[in-house]
């Protein structure tokens, strides 16, 4: 199985999905691993289950979001599969999330406590309940989905993911310092769980970014991206930090909405929004979408016209065959990024993107330890 290196000369062909090595590899660290965090207390009465249980339901969720991903690679699934079936793999987690009595409460900001006091006195928390469970099962969704799509480019799906996963064990390895080794404090199990689902995961990424990079001697497969989203989105579940983890997501959420009107068919979307090869000076370029105009709809032609107007979508009208077509650049922030800083050799591109995501670490951090602190009580 392999694909064809778009942003090359040569087109050649590519190992692909490689990422579903990484994962059998990953998934056998892991179920060996699983006896021994608990090894002091095997044969006692106060086996903590709950937490055995917790672990057991993260690795449900992620081997099945692996099995999406590989079907992806196979059979080129559909946007509605991509929706339903992390859903119905974040079921598992969520149940035992639920029967294991965590919390759904939500800190209200003291800035919008103050702001309603003279009509009404809100309490510090509030309890969202099933709203709650709403919310975790779509970031389990977004996660999936949110690495796949910032795509295209050598070293870009695994690279975005190991700055992501070193930084969010960055944050659990602080939090686990702020409790001070109190075993027995609940917040410093959540965080010591996700360590265990993370730095296997990092080790794995670290060398399949290695082999990935440009130029890649592997692809990574829709299996990695998904495998790679729902590790993301359990570790954040499990340690109680789904909110924080969203932070960590920046360059992908904005992606995200700057996708949305090609993802929902508001405007044309081609099977491939990858950057444009040029051989001659081998450097990568925006690429560009072209349809009649006619093609648009409403909420398609609105979008353009804003985005044209703060100056971050690149649209051209001209006419062919006696029709007005449009011509616009794909809605992916590798294309705004190439329409910023013009075209680029590949590999200054992805160092760009990570450099971006470095970038906006700090700033979730930053938002994460020193702003959270004079919007809420923590
Ligand atoms: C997603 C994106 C699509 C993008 C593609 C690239 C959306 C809705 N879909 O589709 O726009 O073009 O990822 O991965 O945003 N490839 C390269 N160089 C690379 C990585 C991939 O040329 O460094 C090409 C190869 O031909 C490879 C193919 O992309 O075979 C993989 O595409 P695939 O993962 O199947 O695309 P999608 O995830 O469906
Ligand atoms: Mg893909």
């Amino acid at each position: 199985m392999y694909g064809n290196d778009q942003c090359k000369v040569s087109n050649a062909p590519v190992p692909e999905p490689m990422g579903v090595i990484c994962a059998a590899v990953y998934l056998i660290v892991m179920f060996v691993f699983i006896p021994f965090p608990f090894i002091e207390w095997i044969g006692m009465d106060t086996f903590p289950y709950a937490k055995l249980l917790a672990i057991l339901s993260g690795l449900i969720s992620i081997s099945t979001a692996i099995l999406l991903g590989f079907a992806d690679d196979m059979l080129d699934l559909r946007w509605r599969h991509k929706l339903l079936f992390p859903t119905l793999s974040s079921l598992p987690l969520l149940m035992v999330y639920y029967v294991s009595g965590n919390s759904t409460t939500v800190i209200v900001p003291t800035i919008v406590r103050h702001l309603v006091q003279p009509f009404v006195v809100l309490p510090i928390t509030i309890n969202i309940s099933f709203i709650y469970y709403i919310f975790m099962g779509m970031v389990i969704v977004f996660c999936t989905n949110a690495i796949n799509i910032l795509a295209g480019i050598n070293g870009l799906e695994s690279g975005q993911s190991l700055v992501i996963s070193a930084s969010v064990s960055l944050f659990n390895l602080v939090q686990v310092y702020r409790f001070g080794a109190d075993e027995n404090a609940a917040g410093f199990w959540h965080h010591i769980i996700s360590l265990y689902f993370l730095l296997p995961f990092t080790a794995c990424t670290a060398v399949l970014f290695y082999f990935n990079k440009y130029p890649s001697r592997v692809f990574v497969g829709d299996t990695f991206c998904y495998w790679s989203g729902m590790t993301l989105a359990v570790v954040s579940i499990l340690g109680h930090f789904s909110k924080t983890l969203m932070l960590f997501f920046i360059p992908q959420t904005i992606n995200f909405v700057y996708s949305i009107p090609q993802l929902f068919h508001l405007v044309p979307c081609p099977r491939h929004r990858l950057p444009k090869y040029d051989a001659e000076s081998d450097t990568v370029s925006m690429s560009v979408a072209e349809f009649k105009k006619s093609q648009l709809k409403t909420l398609g032609s609105i979008f353009i016209t804003i985005c044209r107007s703060i100056r971050i979508l690149y649209v051209e009208e001209f006419e062919k065959d006696g029709e007005i077509y449009v011509r616009m650049n794909n809605l992916t922030i590798i294309n705004l990024v190439l329409k910023f800083f013009g075209p680029m050799h590949e590999s200054s591109l992805n160092g760009l993107l990570m450099l971006i995501q470095m970038l906006c670490s700090c700033l979730a951090f930053f938002i994460r330890f020193y702003l959270a602190s004079l919007f809420y009580d923590v």
